[in-house]
């Protein structure tokens, strides 16, 4: 099966970024990460794809007079590695027209909560402030919203008694390293399709 060349938008530690690079070369996914972008020159990301070998660049948003120029470059970035699907690791950015236009429904991000439950930069702690006795973690694929796309898969993480923010984050965090490439592994078998705002997923 031929891979399916990713590129990968990230601004932080890159732990998302970590499970799909040790998933690929564990022989899981059929993938190949082409290229990691990062919007801050001080990504953990950045380091971990030189660990493995793999093209990371910090594209400045400082850098570009408004956030189309600075998507332009990205989209440049991505397509001098003639990537197929763009991947969001923890991309703390609202993604713009320019990306959507070039990558229409060819970009996934992942979200700790059960959407449509908890949008935003806080999924973790306002599933815990609301008192949900179950949260989780969500891929989809990314439209002009705020975690609003197509749900591609989901996972179920219960909330317990004492949790707080930070312990709800890591037992969520540990189903999303699973998860993404899970969703990424149906793409590239060609088993995703959008009909609307849902996604079907076909047999294998
Ligand atoms: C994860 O919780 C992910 O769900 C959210 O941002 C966080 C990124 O973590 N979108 P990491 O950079 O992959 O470790």
């Amino acid at each position: 099966m031929a891979k399916v060349r990713l590129g990968v938008l990230a601004s932080g530690r890159g732990s998302n970024l970590q499970a799909i690079i040790d998933n690929i070369e564990a022989g899981k996914l059929d993938a190949e990460i082409k290229i990691v972008i990062c919007d801050n020159a001080a990504a953990f990301a950045l380091e971990r794809a030189q660990t493995h070998g793999i093209k990371g660049v910090f594209v400045n948003p400082r850098e570009y007079s408004g956030k189309s120029e600075y998507e332009q470059a990205v989209v440049e970035c991505l397509k001098e590695n003639r990537v197929e699907l763009v991947v969001l690791a923890g991309y703390m950015r609202l993604v713009g027209s320019i990306l959507l236009h070039h990558f229409p429904n060819r970009i996934m991000n992942i979200h700790p909560a059960l959407l449509p439950a908890f949008p935003g930069a806080h999924g973790q702690r306002d599933a815990v402030e609301y008192g949900v006795r179950f949260s989780g973690c969500t891929v989809h694929f990314v439209d002009d919203g705020m975690d609003t796309g197509p749900i591609i898969l989901q996972a179920v993480v219960p909330v317990i008694q004492d949790d707080d923010e930070d312990s709800l984050a890591a037992r969520i965090l540990s189903e999303e390293h699973k998860l993404y490439s899970q969703a990424i592994q149906l793409y590239a078998e060609g088993r995703l399709k959008i009909e609307g705002r849902k996604v079907k997923i076909s047999e294998q």
